[in-house]
């Protein structure tokens, strides 16, 4: 039985508290917020779990394996160092901090440590990304020409990251692992109407290699709930919106394609030599599942087993190198940047 710390109790920890704490191979000991009404809330769902104010209750307790971090972005990487350091395996919600260098220190710590580092970037144990993921797996989409995703919203509003760090972490985590890759390089436009200096809107392309463009929009200051990929590919497209339970994944027969006959009708010699073909559609049956509860049965099964996790510290520093590279280019003015680090 693995004996959980979660630190973190705001929005988005009572769900980590839930998963691990119903678990057949773990059990939370300890919620620790800063927030007494928080912690409040938590006892009065979770009578049997103790709480604390200070994350060092958790982390020093010799009992807790592993420690589960839920806190705001700009706070991971103290908190993270600090559990390593008392040599407890880590889960840390995306991104694992807000810069490239912190991240790598953090890796490093792990791997010198022996201990799993994990990061929450819970699309990748979604059924239907995974889905996905096998269609490209199976190269049953042609070459990879572009990928679009729109991730808006109206909040939640967080003011110490922008829209970038929030959301499209989410979406490079994505693409990351549907392409097997990382951008080479990055440019993105950004807007800040509601706190200064914290842009609620950023439209960002991403270069992956073999010429494949990813292109994200993410926004809290949106009247839509938005989650909508399309992948374009050579001999086959793809959609994808996560806001359809029952089909997910739409497959189009569709493609571009050389004229191997000769059409009855042209009006140029470019149309004459290609041609759209548009054939049929097909909605694959995705398994149902909840990829919060996938995330945190495979924190528990790589302690226990001592594999890597999908999206170890490795996967979640690559995804703030391109965020990094996001922000400079956004400074800049749209400027394409390296993605570097
Ligand atoms: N995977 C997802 O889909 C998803 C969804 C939402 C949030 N998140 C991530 O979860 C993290 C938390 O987001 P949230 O929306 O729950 O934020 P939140 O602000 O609602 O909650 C954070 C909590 O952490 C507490 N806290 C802050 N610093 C602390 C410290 N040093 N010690 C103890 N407690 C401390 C605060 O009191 C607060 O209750 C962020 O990294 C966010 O990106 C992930």
């Amino acid at each position: 039985m693995l004996k959980v710390g979660v630190i973190g109790a705001g929005h988005w920890g009572p769900n980590l508290i839930n998963n691990f704490h119903n678990h057949q191979k773990s059990e939370v000991a300890w919620v620790i917020d800063r927030d007494p009404a928080r912690l409040e809330r938590v006892q009065l769902r979770f009578p049997d779990i103790k709480v604390d104010a200070e994350a060092e209750t958790a982390i020093g307790d010799a009992d807790v394996d592993a420690v589960v971090i839920a806190t705001p972005t700009s706070t991971h990487h103290p908190l993270v160092r600090a559990a390593l350091e008392a040599g407890k395996h880590v889960m840390v919600e995306k991104p694992i901090t807000d810069a490239v260098d912190t991240a790598n220190e953090l890796v490093a710590l792990a791997e010198k440590a022996g201990r799993v580092l994990m990061v929450g970037h819970v699309f990748v144990y979604n059924a239907a990304v995974q889905r996905v993921k096998q269609y490209l797996d199976d190269d049953a989409l042609g070459r990879m020409y572009y990928i679009s995703m729109v991730r808006t919203n109206l909040g939640p509003i967080r003011v110490d990251v922008n829209s970038a760090w929030d959301l499209a972490s989410h979406d490079i985590s994505i693409a990351n692992y549907w392409l097997d890759a990382e951008p080479v390089s990055v440019s993105g436009i950004g807007g800040a109407w509601i706190n200064p200096g914290i842009e609620d809107a950023v439209f960002a392309t991403l270069r992956y290699p073999n010429d494949v463009l990813v292109n994200m929009h993410v926004s809290w200051l949106n009247p839509r709930k938005n989650r909508d990929i399309t992948l374009v590919g050579e001999r086959r497209m793809l959609t994808f919106d996560d806001m359809s339970i029952s089909e997910p994944i739409r497959v189009y027969d569709k493609q571009v394609a050389e004229q191997t006959t000769s059409p009855d009708f042209v009006d140029s010699f470019a149309s004459f030599r290609m041609s759209v073909r548009d054939g049929d559609i097909a909605i694959p049956k995705v398994a149902s599942g909840e990829p919060l509860r996938s995330e945190c049965e495979h924190f528990v099964d790589c302690v226990l087993s001592g594999n890597a996790p999908l999206t170890g510290g490795r996967e979640g520093t690559a995804v703030v190198r391109a965020l990094e590279a996001i922000s400079r280019s956004v400074a800049n003015g749209g400027r394409e940047e390296a993605v570097t680090g």
